[in-house]
Order: C-alpha cells, then structure tokens, then sequence
C-alpha cells in the first residue's frame, strides 16, 4: 500500500516546526486509512480495550477526571495491519524531522483517545518534570463530518498571546514541540477520537 506522506507535507511541517513551532495539516493520510482507524478505535473501544487516562507518570499517576476525561489505548507494533501502517507513516515523519532540525528523535509512543461528549483536556504541557524524553507532539483526528459546533476543539496557547484553535476534523495532523506550547482539549459535545503521541530523543530518565 502506498500510504506514506508525501514529501511536500513532510518537508512542509518541519518548515514550519522550525519557524513558529508547529504544525497542521489536513489530509495527512488518505481518507480510507482514516476511516479504518477510527473503526480500529471504536471496535477496541466496544471490546473495553481503553481505559481512563491518568495524570503523572509512573507510580504517582491517577485518573483525574476534572483535569482530563479521555480513554485511552497505547498502540504496540504488530497488533494490527492499520495501526502499523499509521506508525510507518509517523517514522516517516521522525526521519524527516531528525533530517531537517537535527532533534534526534529515537522513537515515537502512541494511544488512541476517545473523549466521550463533555470530556475535555485542561490547560497543560507534553513534558513531565522529572523526564524531558518527549520533544515533538502529534495529534492525528479520526472524525468524519466534525461540525464546528460540535466543540472538543484542540486549543494552543501561543506566544504574545496568541492563541490557535483547530477543529478534531479526519485526517488532520497537528505537530507541535512539546516543552513550547501549552494546549488544552475544549469540551467536546460528541465522541472525539484520535491517534496522540509523542517522538522522544534520549533524556534525563535514570535507569
Ligand atoms: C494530549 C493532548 C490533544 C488533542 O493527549 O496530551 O493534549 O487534541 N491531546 O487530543
Ligand atoms: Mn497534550
């Protein structure tokens, strides 16, 4: 299957990575690929496969749900023809960011979200305190025909103030440095789904 990105979108978002910091794209991937995600999500969903998401990392995480109410699913390699097929195309992006900005991403981690209606992601950063491995964040939605009342939009909180919001529509890409721009996840009147992960480079992690 030829479901790669095309050069010019990923020549395009490390352009933009490195001017102002992220990205968005729409149409990442071809649309069929979306669809059979978001089926892949939802039918593990069903399954009872996600699990409410915590806050913190390691032992000091707890579901909160008055700062995040999302389920999640961290993909592993070899679990299923779509999910490989998207974490080859987000090597493909790490190779090219690597190549252009010289960040040395080693690896990518990745969960499917689904925010039930009224979920929502309180104001934060992709980084936790005590380990800065996370560098670059990549959020991919999964919903067909998203209607700009339908809410649960993606909020980036930009320099001089500015602030950026983008609709949860398939197929679009946002990328963005994680220890720069803090976001949030409006509350969503509708199931919102999504593929969020992070590229890491080698940190400060002790052994
Ligand atoms: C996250 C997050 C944003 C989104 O999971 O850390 O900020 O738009 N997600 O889903
Ligand atoms: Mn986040």
């Amino acid at each position: 299957m030829h479901n790669t990105p095309e050069f010019p979108m990923l020549s395009a978002i490390v352009d933009d990575l490195a001017c102002q910091g992220w990205s968005q794209q729409a149409h990442f991937l071809p649309a069929g690929l979306v669809s059979a995600l978001a089926t892949e999500c939802r039918r593990r969903a069903a399954e009872g496969e996600l699990n409410p998401a915590g806050v913190g990392r390691g032992a000091a995480q707890e579901v909160r749900e008055t700062i995040r109410g999302d389920h999640i699913l961290w993909l592993e390699p070899g679990e299923s023809e779509v999910c490989d097929e998207y974490l080859t195309a987000m090597d493909d992006l790490r190779q090219a960011i690597n190549q252009g900005l010289f960040l040395g991403l080693e690896d990518y981690e990745c969960h499917f979200a689904l925010y039930p209606a009224g979920a929502f992601y309180k104001r934060h950063l992709d980084r936790f305190r005590d380990d800065d491995r996370r560098a670059v964040s990549a959020v991919f939605y999964l919903n067909s025909d998203w209607q700009p009342g339908d809410g649960g939009e993606l909020r980036m909180f930009l320099a001089d103030e500015r602030e950026h919001d983008v609709q949860p529509t398939g197929g679009t890409l946002v990328v963005f440095l994680s220890g720069d721009v803090p976001h949030e996840v409006l509350v969503t009147g509708r199931d919102r789904l999504s593929l969020t992960g992070w590229f890491r480079r080698r940190g400060n992690e002790p052994f």
